[in-house]
């Protein structure tokens, strides 16, 4: 997409960028999509940051979330958000990746092995990298992440522990080819769908379980249609706030200025909320049904499996083998020979 026709599009459109009744013709008033519900983590951040964007343009201008998916599926949003019909989103970073193959680095599983990963890739040059390539590929800039813990999977039919109990589950995964390939290494065929879709599903029983951290299972309720929880440990789930680069670009400096800032202030606050409410989050999980199991043998049939037939399957996606491996060294891992 070129970005030419991308400013042209969001000055014609103007989408989200409602003049506000009462007179000031330049009073905005942000959208921002959000693909989880009240609660989630995605919430948290979105709520910061409108209060310290509101704060910062003086209460000029305003910034409206939109929970649930109302505003479309998550993949849908980064479309929307490319061509300047929708202003902001929060979404999981594996939907992005079918829009800029470079985070799939991000994606891959057992690379994130800590909160303390996340922040420290997401915060430093890797990070920055990948805000600039989301931009070139996909025509959203990056200005804030969610830490929402690692992707645990849930089922209705039965307590999983090994590979050998996963087969007969039927998975539902994003659209996402990384995560896929993970499940197939596991030995199974996933079903992709759109989150949106996602409930409904596995209350219907189209599909018997997921996978997603604590943190959604809780405000998603998947505690009413699912039982068990694997504690898996494969992905650790980032979920960037996105700007559309278009709008961004039709903003005055201190308006822009006002975002980045909002921006960083709620990805420490996403931080400090995963850190303080995970463990209660978990409990309460239990209390209200949930068996929580751990993979066997300290998950390593699962880690082998999915690191040799993944891994290599998308080095030419990430940007080579060297990415990873940059990855690698700034987390103080062995590098991939
Ligand atoms: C997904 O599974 O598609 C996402 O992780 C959902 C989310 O945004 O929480």
């Amino acid at each position: 997409m070129k970005q030419a026709g991308r400013f042209l599009t969001a000055v014609c459109l103007g989408a989200g960028l409602l003049l506000t009744a009462g007179g000031d013709a330049h009073a905005k008033r942000f959208k921002i999509a959000v693909g989880d519900a009240h609660g989630s983590a995605q919430h948290e951040l979105g709520k910061k940051f409108v209060e310290v964007f509101e704060a910062k343009t003086g209460g000029k201008h305003k910034a409206k979330m939109f929970l649930n998916g109302q505003l479309g599926s998550e993949q849908d949003t980064v479309n929307e958000a490319a061509i300047g019909t929708l202003d902001f989103s929060i979404l999981a970073i594996n939907n992005v990746t079918p829009f800029s193959p470079t985070v799939g680095v991000f994606t891959l599983p057992y690379v994130i092995l800590s909160l303390d990963d996340a922040v420290k890739l997401t915060q430093g040059e890797v990070g920055q990298e990948l805000v600039e390539n989301t931009i070139r590929d996909a025509g959203v800039r990056i200005i804030g992440w969610t830490y929402t813990g690692f992707r645990v999977l849930t089922n209705s039919k039965k307590p999983v522990s090994t590979l050998e109990d996963l087969k007969g589950v039927i998975v539902r995964v994003p659209k996402n080819e990384i995560m896929i390939a993970s499940y197939k290494a596991w030995g199974i065929n996933p079903t992709p769908m759109a989150w949106s879709e996602t409930f409904t599903a596995l209350q219907q029983k189209v599909v018997d379980g997921q996978d997603n951290p604590y943190l959604t299972v809780h405000s998603m309720k998947f505690y009413e249609v699912q039982k068990y929880v694997t504690n898996l440990r494969y992905i650790f789930s980032i979920e960037p706030l996105i700007v559309s680069e278009s709008v961004f670009q039709d903003q005055k400096k201190d308006v822009q200025q006002a975002i980045l800032e909002a921006g960083k202030e709620a990805t420490l606050h996403s931080e400090n909320f995963l850190r303080e409410s995970e463990a209660a989050i978990k409990k309460d999980l239990i209390a209200k049904g949930m068996e929580i199991i751990d993979p066997a043998n300290g998950e390593k049939e699962w880690i082998d499996k999915a690191t040799s037939a993944v891994w290599p399957k998308f080095y030419d996606s990430i940007g080579g083998k060297d990415k990873l491996n940059r990855v690698m060294t700034v987390l103080g891992r062995d590098t991939v020979k």
